[in-house]
């Protein structure tokens, strides 16, 4: 079956300790009581799009174990087809997350399954728009850009966590979604953010937390501010800005406006605890 919406990336289980501090090299640090929640910036990513109404569909790996049926949960019952994720013999990758009482985080991810998604295992199957991050093989991701080139398919690549990718790969991409650091990371330490095209992209979006976001084209930068909110949990609130972008995109709307929404949403999804847990439905958004 055909969705509009392709998801290609990562699955995992996130453990999610709060901290007061995080603990340094051979220090021992006690935190409060694990939460466990579906998270992966891929599962996040389609589990946000269909929250949205998108019609979306991951491909991705978990392992036959109960975190992969976790995550199975999750996406069904957002409603993203699951017809595409497979499933490994390798462990469901697993996120261990501290969460300061700033609501930033810090995340440790064992890929486990993730590892094991191949160029081989991908196919577009008719999608309007493909989205990747970076927590599978970057040999799959630039095999899945390379297809989508061939192919006619809208390409939106999220940089997490950041890696270096190949000319081809980036100058294949219709949008190429970054924040801070992955696009001082990208352009040597600047903040340049018109460079970012100099890399290939059409098209850039820079998220800012809580500034909102830069939308980077041909025709200059747009400036997207955030409302104001109380944060509690920043963790996956990119991968739900991916989520809403591509959602907009397939309709066809403008990137400005596509991040104006995405901005909005992951306002919201900051105010809440974990990543899928905290992402909103279309009507919530009104
Ligand atoms: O981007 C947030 C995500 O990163 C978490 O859900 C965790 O699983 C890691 O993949
Ligand atoms: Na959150």
């Amino acid at each position: 079956m055909t969705s509009q919406v392709l998801v290609i990336g990562s699955a995992n289980a996130d453990l999610v300790v709060p901290v007061d501090r995080r603990p340094g090299g051979g220090e021992t640090v006690l935190g409060g009581d694990t939460i466990l929640s579906p998270g992966g910036k891929g599962a996040n990513t389609a589990v946000a799009a269909a929250r949205l109404g998108a019609d979306v569909a991951l491909l991705g790996a978990v392992g036959d174990d109960p975190y992969g049926e976790l995550l199975k949960r999750s996406l069904a019952e957002s409603g993203v087809d699951t017809g595409s994720l497979r499933t490994s013999e390798r462990p469901t990758g697993i996120a261990y997350i501290t969460v300061t009482p700033d609501g930033e985080n810090s995340i440790l991810v064992s890929p486990g399954a993730n590892s094991a998604l191949r160029p081989e295992d991908v196919d577009l199957d008719g999608a309007e728009i493909v989205v990747l991050s970076l927590e599978i093989p970057l040999e799959t991701v630039e095999h899945a850009v390379a297809k989508a080139v061939e192919t006619g398919v809208k390409t939106l690549l999220n940089l997490s966590p950041a890696a270096e990718l190949s000319a081809k790969t980036l100058k294949g991409l219709d949008v190429l979604l970054v924040n801070e650091h992955e696009a001082a990371f990208l352009l040597g330490g600047e903040a340049d953010f018109p460079k970012l095209l100099d890399l290939g992209p059409k098209a850039a979006v820079v998220t800012l937390g809580a500034k909102g976001a830069a939308v980077v084209t041909a025709d200059g930068v747009t400036e997207v501010p955030s409302p104001k909110v109380e944060a509690v949990d920043t963790t996956g609130a990119g991968d739900a800005f991916a989520g809403a972008l591509a959602t907009s995109l397939a309709k066809g709307e403008e990137l400005a406006d596509a991040a104006r929404k995405a901005v909005k949403v992951a306002a919201i999804t900051v105010t809440r605890q974990g990543a899928q847990p905290s992402y909103p439905t279309a009507s919530e958004l009104e």
